[in-house]
């Protein structure tokens, strides 16, 4: 039995072999609708969330299979001091597979060392978004056709947001991927980032304040939101809040071919005349999260023996 509790956890083999069944099922869904028949997917999310969720959900039941479970921690026993541990090793009589999102980080690992079904990280704290990362991955297979020869700006809040942590995880292992981290300094990523993973991986990056002057290099254009839920307090989150803004004045100089992605949700940081242009595809990006769920979900149950 395997889980998916960060990026690294995959070969890249494994990364194609997936992204090519999502695209087998994008070309076909029909051939999958039953796949999951009789098999229950637990969605347990002690954190805020719409696209992960939901994606999840609507993926298990285009598979044909159930879903059942809670979308915040008040509703669940952990309000009465329910250890995740405990929580899990019930759940895991309940479903087959279990996707959980939760604030602390590494709580994910720490659950799938007490269950007998597959655990998938859907967001620990600031750490790891390995979902969101498939996501992304699928999205710039479809509209680059690669992963190599890259250059990919990630702008916003590099500090806390899981999803920048993950994405270079995942990028950095192809060939001659180069990274332009646009943040304030207080919010650039981790050091850990630089030194366990860019850094060992030869891949260039630089680390710049100023998103135009590095636009016309880009071919992929990651925006971030400010994690308000991750700052100590609310003066440190008001200082950063609206540090950047896309428009289409920003964009002036940059690629016909750019891509324009972000994780969602949106708060400011993409103005809404930017989603009419055909290089915008945020919302793309979010439908791709359920196909690429649909074939996590099979691959992980193939895996375990639960499908044949
Ligand atoms: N991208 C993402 O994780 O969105 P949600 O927080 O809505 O799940």
């Amino acid at each position: 039995m395997r889980h998916l509790l960060d990026t690294t956890d995959l070969s890249l083999e494994e990364i194609d072999n997936m992204i090519s069944l999502a695209m087998d099922i994008i070309s076909d869904g029909e051939k999958y609708a039953h796949i999951c028949d009789g098999k229950k997917l637990a969605t347990l999310f002690f954190e805020p969330s719409t696209r992960t969720r939901l994606s999840f959900e609507a993926a298990m039941m285009e598979l044909g299979g159930n879903v059942l479970g809670f979308s915040e921690a008040g509703s669940s026993s952990a309000a009465k001091g329910e250890s995740v541990e405990d929580t899990v090793r019930m759940v895991s009589c309940y479903a087959d597979i279990i996707a959980m999102r939760h604030p602390l980080e590494g709580a994910p690992r720490v659950a799938s060392f007490k269950t007998g079904v597959p655990i998938i990280n859907a967001g620990d704290g600031g750490h790891a978004h390995p979902t969101q990362t498939l996501t992304d991955l699928l999205t710039i297979y479809r509209e680059k056709g690669t992963f190599d020869n890259l250059t990919i700006g990630l702008c916003g809040d590099l500090k806390f947001g899981r999803t920048v942590h993950s994405l270079i995880k995942a990028m950095s292992r192809y060939k001659n991927v180069s990274f332009v981290l646009i943040a304030p300094k207080e919010l650039q990523v981790p050091d850990y980032i630089i030194k366990d993973v860019l850094e060992p991986s030869g891949a260039s990056y630089v680390q710049v304040e100023d998103m135009e002057s590095e636009m016309p290099n880009l071919d992929i254009l990651y925006m971030t939101r400010i994690q308000r839920e991750r700052f100590f307090s609310e003066e440190e989150y008001l200082k950063h809040k609206d540090a950047f803004i896309l428009d289409m004045a920003k964009l002036k100089n940059a690629k016909e071919s750019l891509t324009i992605m972000h994780p969602l949700p949106r708060v400011n940081e993409i103005t809404t005349e930017v989603d009419d242009d055909p290089r915008a595809k945020y919302f793309v990006q979010a439908l791709n999260g359920k196909y690429i769920r649909m074939a996590l979900i099979i691959t992980l149950l193939k895996w375990g023996g639960a499908l044949k």
